[in-house]
């Protein structure tokens, strides 16, 4: 069966923007955020306070974050890879944080230059510090199904990032197929892996559109028990330091699918398409969504 509910956690002002070639200015990505935020998603990643040398389209996170995290009736996460990062993100006003580990080696040295081993032990001086002050954490998993260099990335081995990454206290595990070479066909055994050593309700799945196959990706996953989806308003995304990966699955197709399910999300779907509108027309792009192109022409 399908959940009732699915949460969606927007994460493109952070995972689209931070791949943009043209840096987009802070007042813009306040106003995204603003717009994601009334069209009813109850979770907007906003930005990453990460090295600006290594992300510099994120370099005003502080910015952003003074100017959103006063706005009610939304979680606001940022991402933090490690305890400098936490600081300023809590000192910027953040109340929720994300870690991002990998389950391969070979990205995990190119994303934040560590391997996960040690990526592990950042995340539990965050997870500690997170804790004394009771900011919940999520972590993310990426390269769950393939990873650029590696390729094939074994099931156990997400397995084992995810556990970690549970047991320091990630009150939620995201899965995400960074590159977006899943199938069904490799989202299958992937889940049932990771759901062995935690729970379903504890785990989202995030999914990237290089191939086309997110939206069967995120069904299966629905049905195995999965109900918190990432997605990207417009499409926007893909990461930095994955060459070819192609933006996040849109939200404005994710939302669409679920309406026709009859899975509630809260999302008002035209309000969300004014979001969509408004950051396609600063990058003077078509929309990345699908339902976006379909439903502005009736
Ligand atoms: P490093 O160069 O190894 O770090 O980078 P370091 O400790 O040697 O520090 C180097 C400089 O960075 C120092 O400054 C530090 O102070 C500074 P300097 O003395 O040279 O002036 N620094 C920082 N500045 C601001 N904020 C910080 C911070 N930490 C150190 N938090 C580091 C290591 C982790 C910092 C770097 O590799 C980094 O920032 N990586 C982030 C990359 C990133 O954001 N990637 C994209 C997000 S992940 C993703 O897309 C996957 C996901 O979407 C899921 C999926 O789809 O797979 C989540
Ligand atoms: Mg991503």
């Amino acid at each position: 069966g399908l959940p009732k509910f699915v949460k969606i956690v927007e994460v493109g002002p952070r995972d689209g923007l931070q791949n943009e070639k043209n840096t987009v200015p802070t007042s813009i990505k306040v106003e995204l955020i603003r717009r994601l935020v009334a069209s009813g998603l109850p979770v907007v990643e906003a930005t990453s306070f990460v090295s600006p040398k290594w992300v510099p389209q994120l370099a005003d996170a502080k910015d952003v974050m003074a100017n959103v995290c006063n706005l009610e009736g939304v979680r606001l996460p940022v991402l933090t890879p490690n305890l400098k990062g936490f600081e300023a993100a809590i000192a910027a006003g953040a109340k929720e944080v994300a870690v991002f580990a990998s389950a391969s080696e070979s990205f995990s040295k190119s994303n934040i230059n560590c391997s996960i081993e040690e990526s592990l032990s950042r995340y539990r001086v965050v997870a500690l510090a997170a804790k004394e002050l009771s900011i919940p954490v999520r972590g993310y998993v990426s390269c769950v199904v393939g990873c650029p260099v590696e390729g094939a990335i074994p099931p156990s081995k997400v397995a084992y990032v995810a556990k970690e990454l549970y047991d320091m206290g990630c009150f939620e595990i995201s899965l995400a197929d960074t590159t977006g070479v899943a199938t069904p066909g490799t989202v299958v055994p992937m889940l049932d892996a990771v759901m062995d050593v935690v729970p379903s309700e504890k785990l989202a799945v995030h999914f990237h559109d290089t191939y086309g196959q997110s939206l069967p990706n995120i069904l299966i996953s629905l049905q195995m028990g999965i109900s918190t989806v990432d997605s990207s308003i417009a499409g926007l995304g893909g990461c930095p330091y994955a060459k070819g990966a192609s933006g996040n699955v849109a939200t404005e197709d994710v939302v669409y699918m679920l309406n026709g399910l009859g899975v509630k999300t809260n999302v008002d779907l035209s309000k969300l398409m004014l979001a969509g509108d408004f950051i396609n027309n600063h990058l003077g792009r078509p929309s990345g969504s699908k339902t976006a192109i379909a439903l502005s022409r009736v």
